[in-house]
């Protein structure tokens, strides 16, 4: 038995973390780049590149981003990255080592069923038997919270919420949101670009200005930027649109939680309410626990909490599941 090695790994639309039980921890972004063209082979001396490696050449390279929410499942340039993309992630753990590899999987919510089998010839040959949960089921495990929780997980492609009381969730526990990181980048995009006219603007800046800046709250508070405006320098406040962009979001994931909250069986409701679980790279928007539970506070007394290390918990999560179940949950894979 001690040659088996268990891993949990999250496979995120933005970023995704492996964990091993030989203690093994692995965060890097979903993404994969091939070289553009043979020159670009040459210089850059590889065939694919993963994470931050394919970013910083991602001039020199075609970027995938497997996961992402709108990628087609059955496109076979996507497919071939994501299988790259999870043998790397893989690697990283040194599975080599052992006889034999269980895993617990958590994908992005909006791979239908019929993806599902894509991700088993993803993972086949690598791993010997998977089992796949979903994101708020593993975060939950991960924090002991299975009793009764309600685990909010805003993620960069889509926010799940799931109602937990002690055994796995159904589809009916579950929603999701398309109201998530992307979401908030989008909104924070327009209104920096409707503001400041001619600002030159990528999806990836903006990213980085919001996680850098983010809150929600009553007041607004400065958050100077530097931004290329025709190609010339200015120092600018962006944080009305940084407040107003992560407020946009409020609204949808409050109606989302009352809908798991009233569709639960009427004898939960006080314990769900009472323990309001918020995961993923969302939970770090500043005052996001506190503005939820306010615009909960209609439906009764309410506890709303973030989760520590809200990028990792996932994966430990899932890690912590696999160290525990039988082998018969698990679905053999060879
Ligand atoms: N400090 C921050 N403030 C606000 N948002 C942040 C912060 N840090 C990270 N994020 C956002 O969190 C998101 C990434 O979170 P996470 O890793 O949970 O997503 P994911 O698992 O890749 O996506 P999904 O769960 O939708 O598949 C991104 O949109 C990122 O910009
Ligand atoms: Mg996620």
């Amino acid at each position: 038995m001690g040659d088996r090695l268990y891993i949990g790994i999250d496979l995120g639309t933005f970023q995704s973390t492996i964990a091993s039980s030989a203690g093994g921890l692995d965060t890097m972004e979903t993404v994969v780049g091939k070289p553009k063209d043979p020159v670009a082979r040459n210089f850059l001396g590889r065939d694919v590149l993963f994470g931050a490696d394919a970013l910083k050449n991602k001039l020199a390279c075609n970027l995938f981003r497997p996961m992402a929410a709108g990628v087609a499942q059955d496109d076979e340039a996507n497919l071939a990255a994501a299988k790259a993309f999870v043998t790397h992630l893989i690697d990283t753990v040194d599975p080599e080592e052992y006889d034999e590899v269980f895993g617990v999987i958590c994908s992005p919510s909006h791979i239908t069923f019929t993806d599902k089998s894509n991700l088993v010839a993803t993972l086949r040959g690598q791993v010997n038997a998977i089992m796949v949960v979903s994101v708020p089921f593993a975060t939950a495990f991960g924090l002991d919270e299975i009793g009764g929780s309600i685990v909010v997980d805003i993620g960069a492609g889509t926010t799940d919420i799931a109602r937990i009381y002690g055994t796995f969730p159904s589809e009916d526990d579950e929603d999701t949101l398309s109201h998530a990181g992307d979401w908030i980048d989008e909104q924070l995009m327009d209104l920096i670009e409707k503001k400041y006219t001619g600002a030159q603007l990528t999806k990836d800046m903006t990213r980085g200005m919001k996680e850098k800046y983010s809150y929600v709250g009553d007041e607004d508070r400065e958050c100077m930027v530097e931004l290329s405006v025709e190609g010339k320098k200015q120092i600018v406040d962006i944080g009305d649109l940084v407040r107003e962009s992560c407020e946009a979001a409020m609204p949808y994931i409050v109606s989302g939680i009352k809908a798991v909250v009233a569709t639960a069986d009427p004898e939960y409701q006080p314990i769900l309410r009472n323990n309001i679980i918020i995961s993923g790279g969302g939970s770090l928007i500043d005052g996001v626990a506190g503005r939820i539970a306010d615009e909960l506070s209609d439906i009764g007394d309410v506890n709303v909490w973030c989760c520590d290390d809200p990028i990792t918990q996932v994966a430990t999560g899932a890690l912590k599941l696999a160290e525990v179940m039988p082998d018969e949950q698990y679905t053999s894979i060879n």
